[in-house]
């Protein structure tokens, strides 16, 4: 199958497009913090329309978590760290802020660890004799500080992440597959996996991005599309369960996905549909990748087993996403997890912003997270 055989894309429409809105913002009004909002780019309306969502309190930002308005690994760390200096500057209670929004979601190691970075700063500026303006600036100031370094992680990762590319598939006209989403739509700057791709393309190497729709809930289909129609890179949708058959032709030259939470043995848990991706590149013999920043390596998580695997809602599956439509009759019990665990041995290489772990163990795990 060569790219003229591939079906052809209607993403003309969206060549050229602005960049996309910022998946989150801080705002507050000239008066100071006490009025300050959260605005997120609400992913449960894309690709439709981007609809923002702006919270002006902790539960309306666990919603939005719960319900994956705001999604992805590092945007979580970042949604939990803005979202304990949201309580400060709101007069909540910080305390219960913090346990809220920590336990919105069990997975991504990032959502706790954010929320820990900017709760802990607040105490300690209470702690040194600060009064609660003061310590509220302190919390937000260091969301903002993981904020930037979430950006500049993305460009650290891109860059390590295509000279293993160039590595792995000499040559360029790379084909890479990925699953989930991935891109600016997770990140303070252009994301992990998709970051990879991305650069890729910006350097005329990418040949095609193969996206797989990640099923039940399409963030392949409907967001990591969108990111690559925007940025006009050539990428074609599939069925998650076609992909079995894109690697049988050999048309896929590397997987890169990204990551939830990766123990100190290499253990990566990602988006449900992972793993069977895993299995399938290492019986084609293709390099299967992971790229995340260091905030999502857990070492206090020793292996896979002691990854908590969020279980969401059978409706998900049941139901066509966004609209209450069955798929299968009434009554049926769905087994939903949102995410699965790649064992170490199936992945060939993990792409952090500090550099590249290959072969992947807890030794070179822990050589990343020294940096
Ligand atoms: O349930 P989601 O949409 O939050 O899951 C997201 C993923 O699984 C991503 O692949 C992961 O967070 C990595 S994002 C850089």
């Amino acid at each position: 199958m060569d790219d003229q055989s591939v079906t052809p894309q209607a993403n003309d429409q969206l060549r050229g497009v602005p960049a996309l809105s910022a998946a989150l913002r801080w705002e507050e009004p000239p008066e100071g913090p006490e009025g300050a909002v959260l605005v997120l780019l609400d992913q449960t309306r894309l690709p439709a329309e981007e609809v923002e969502l702006v919270c002006t309190d902790v539960q309306a930002l666990v919603a939005a978590i719960s319900t994956l308005a705001v999604r992805g690994a590092p945007l979580l760390g970042l949604a939990g760290a803005y979202g304990v200096a949201l309580a400060a500057a709101r007069g909540y209670d910080v305390d219960e802020a913090a346990a809220l929004l920590s336990g919105a979601r069990p997975t991504a190691v990032n959502l706790s660890r954010g929320v820990r970075r900017a709760y802990d700063a607040y105490r300690a500026a209470l702690s040194a004799g600060a009064d609660v303006p003061a310590a509220t600036a302190v919390a937000l100031s260091e969301a903002r500080a993981l904020h930037a370094e979430d950006a500049r992680a993305s460009e650290s990762m891109a860059a390590h992440g295509l000279a293993l590319l160039e590595r792995l598939v000499p040559g360029g006209g790379y084909r890479v597959l990925t699953h989930c989403n991935t891109g600016a739509l997770v990140s303070g700057g252009r994301g992990t996996a998709f970051g990879v791709a991305l650069a890729a393309h910006r350097e005329g190497r990418l040949r095609r991005l193969w996206v797989d729709e990640t099923r039940p809930l399409l963030q392949g289909a409907r967001l990591t599309a969108y990111e690559a129609a925007r940025a006009a890179m050539p990428y074609t949708l599939l069925a998650d369960n076609a992909a079995g058959s894109l690697f049988a032709a050999g048309e896929v030259d590397a997987v890169l996905v990204g990551a939830d939470r990766i123990a100190a043995d290499g253990s990566t848990a990602n988006k449900v549909g992972t793993y069977p991706l895993a299995v399938l590149a290492r019986h084609h013999g293709v390099p299967f990748v992971v790229v995340a920043p260091t905030t999502t390596v857990d070492p206090a998580t020793p292996d896979g087993a002691s990854i908590e695997v969020e279980q969401r809602p059978g409706h998900e599956v049941t139901e066509l996403p966004g609209a209450a439509v069955p798929v299968a009759p009434l009554g049926t019990q769905a087994y939903n997890p949102a995410f699965d665990v790649t064992p170490p041995d199936l992945i060939t290489a993990v792409v952090t912003e500090t550099g590249v772990a290959s072969p992947v163990d807890a030794a070179s795990i822990a050589e990343l997270v020294a940096g």
